[in-house]
This record gives C-alpha cells, structure tokens and sequence, in this order.
C-alpha cells in the first residue's frame, strides 16, 4: 500500500500557512529554469554560495532543478538576531573553500530582510575578485529593508511578519515543515 504523505499540522505558534508546499514547488521550478536560462552560455560552473543555515532547503531544491554545470558551497554569518548589530554590522563565521577569483557566483539566501547581510556578502565577494556576484533569495520582506540592494531572483514577496518553514527557523525550530508558516508575534 502506498504510504500517504502528511501534512505537518500547525502549531499554536503557527497562524497560519502563507505559502504552501505546491506552491512553493512551481515557485522554484520557475526560478531554477531562469536561472538555468541566464547561464547557459557560462564558460565554468557556476559557484553557488548557500548562507547557512536557512537557505539549505531552498538551495537543495533549486539546484537538483538546474540545467547548468555548478558547484555547491556554504557560508555561515554571525548573527545577532535577525540583521546585524545596532550598526548593521555581520560577520563572516564559516567561509567557503572554493576559490572565487573569477568565478560566476549566485548567492542563495532565505530571506532578504532589513538586507544587511547580502550587502555584506555582495561586497565582500566583489573585492575577493569574483567576476559577477547575482542574488537568489526565496522571500523579501521589502517593509524591513534598511539597504538598497538589487534581487536577481526572488521566490515571494511577504509582509513584515516572522515566518517559519523551508529553512527558516524560529530558535532553531520549524525549520522542516514543508510549507512557509506565519507565526503569532513573539518579539
Ligand atoms: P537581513 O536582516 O536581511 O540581514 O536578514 C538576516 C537573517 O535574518 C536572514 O538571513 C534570516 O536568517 C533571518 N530572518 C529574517 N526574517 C526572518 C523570518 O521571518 N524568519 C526566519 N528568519 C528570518
Ligand atoms: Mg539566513
């Protein structure tokens, strides 16, 4: 017999499901031919660059759907909450182990919030000689942008609230669930 798949319910945290599993796939099917379009022609594989830990759900979707030669990196952030310190400031805790000089790089990102960390990255990666530096982030939350920053592809545009699901988490937690979950506000 066929083993059915379930749907993790929500929790009390959780007010409700923003963007739900099917849709979430279509999203990144779309995102991933796009992608696949804009490199084509790329001379060696494109380097993709997954911000930990939030993006590993969204990062491991998009490029089992890519058509273009690529390798896979990680980098991890401090984070002092969500964005930086006071001043916006981020720090690099785990960098990658690929070389960028010259490189195509894409940025995968969870989500684009007050924006202090891909600038960071963008800059960073730009002055360590890559030879373009794109940004893919799965959510924008444009209410909280402190930055002005340039999206080359974005998955869904949400409203100023916490959400949790495909990566993301809150302390750690619902960061399995297989939908985009909003939480009741806890800060
Ligand atoms: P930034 O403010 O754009 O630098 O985003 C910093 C980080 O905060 C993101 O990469 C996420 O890891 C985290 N973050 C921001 N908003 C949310 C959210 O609604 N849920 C989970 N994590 C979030
Ligand atoms: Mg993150």
């Amino acid at each position: 017999m066929a083993k059915s798949l379930t749907i993790p319910p929500l929790t009390e945290d959780l007010a409700q499901v923003l963007i739900d599993a099917a849709t979430i796939e279509r999203r990144v099917d779309e995102l991933a031919f796009e992608i696949s379009k804009d490199y084509q022609n790329i001379s060696q594989p494109l380097l993709i660059i997954g911000v930990l830990k939030g993006s590993f759900i969204f990062l491991a979707d998009l490029c089992r759907k890519l058509s273009v030669p690529h390798v896979v990196d990680f980098i991890a952030i401090s984070s002092y909450g969500s964005g930086g310190d006071q001043q916006g400031n981020v720090r690099m805790l785990m960098d990658i182990r690929e070389n960028m000089a010259g490189r195509d790089v894409l940025i995968v990102e969870d989500i684009l919030d007050s924006g202090n960390t891909l600038a960071y990255l963008q800059r960073n990666f730009s002055t360590r000689g890559a030879k373009s530096v794109r940004i893919a982030t799965f959510l924008d939350k444009p209410e909280r942008h402190k930055v002005d920053l340039k999206l080359d592809y974005m998955g869904f545009t949400i409203p100023d609230v916490w959400v949790v699901g495909y990566g993301l988490d809150y302390k750690e937690k619902y960061r399995t669930l297989p939908y985009i979950a909003e939480m009741y506000p806890v800060h």
